[in-house]
């Protein structure tokens, strides 16, 4: 399986309801090879129309965060936990959340990224249960994995919720600079 037959099945998929209200299927984006993998929440409405991942208000945020970390959408993988968006932007409910899982999964064992950051409490608590964002943002977990045993996980709140609230968009960047020392260390094997 490569990610271009994977895209072409996502795009016909009817295995749940969301597929009634897309314009596009959202699959994600990004490169094969990357080492590290974003994974928001589901599409919105410009990612609906355009059928790519982050590319409307919340999407400018978070590629300026990338690209503020030296890398670029390229470099990168970006990715939902459902791959149809939920009508008025609704929050997705986990039964759709748990039938959409396995072309997640499916584009992890591919890519086999060394660590995923997860943006908001949707996607956080689909790897890892049983936590709170507001206490765990910004600092990174090793939990059980899809690819490997121990994968490391970076919570990060949601790029949205930073969008209006200058003080949240603070912690945000401040959070998000540590993915590359983070990365770093795992390749030192140095990361506990
Ligand atoms: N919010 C998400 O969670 N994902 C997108 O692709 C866009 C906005
Ligand atoms: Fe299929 Fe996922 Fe779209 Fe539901 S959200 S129709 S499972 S691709």
């Amino acid at each position: 399986m490569t990610l271009k037959d994977l895209y072409k099945k996502v795009a016909k998929c009817e295995k749940c309801p969301l597929y009634k209200g897309r314009t596009n299927a959202v699959p994600g984006e990004g490169s094969e090879t990357a080492e590290i993998m974003f994974i928001g929440e589901g599409p919105g409405k410009d990612e609906d129309l355009q059928g790519r991942p982050f590319v409307g208000a919340a999407g400018k945020f978070l590629t300026a965060m990338i690209e503020g970390i030296g890398l670029k959408r390229e470099d990168v993988y970006i990715a939902n936990v459902v791959k149809c968006r939920p009508p008025n932007n609704r929050d997705p409910e986990q039964k759709e959340i748990d039938t959409c899982w396995g072309y997640l999964e499916e584009q992890i064992n591919i890519i086999k990224p060394k660590i995923i950051v997860t943006l908001g409490r949707h996607s956080m608590g689909r790897f890892m249960q049983g936590l709170k964002i507001s206490q765990v943002h910004g600092s990174p977990k090793r939990a059980s994995g899809i690819w490997q045993k121990r994968q490391v996980y970076l919570p990060l709140y949601h790029p949205a919720a930073a969008l209006y609230d200058p003080r949240q968009r603070d912690v945000h960047m401040a959070d998000f600079k540590k993915i590359p020392l983070i990365l770093k260390k795992i390749k030192e094997g140095n990361d506990s």
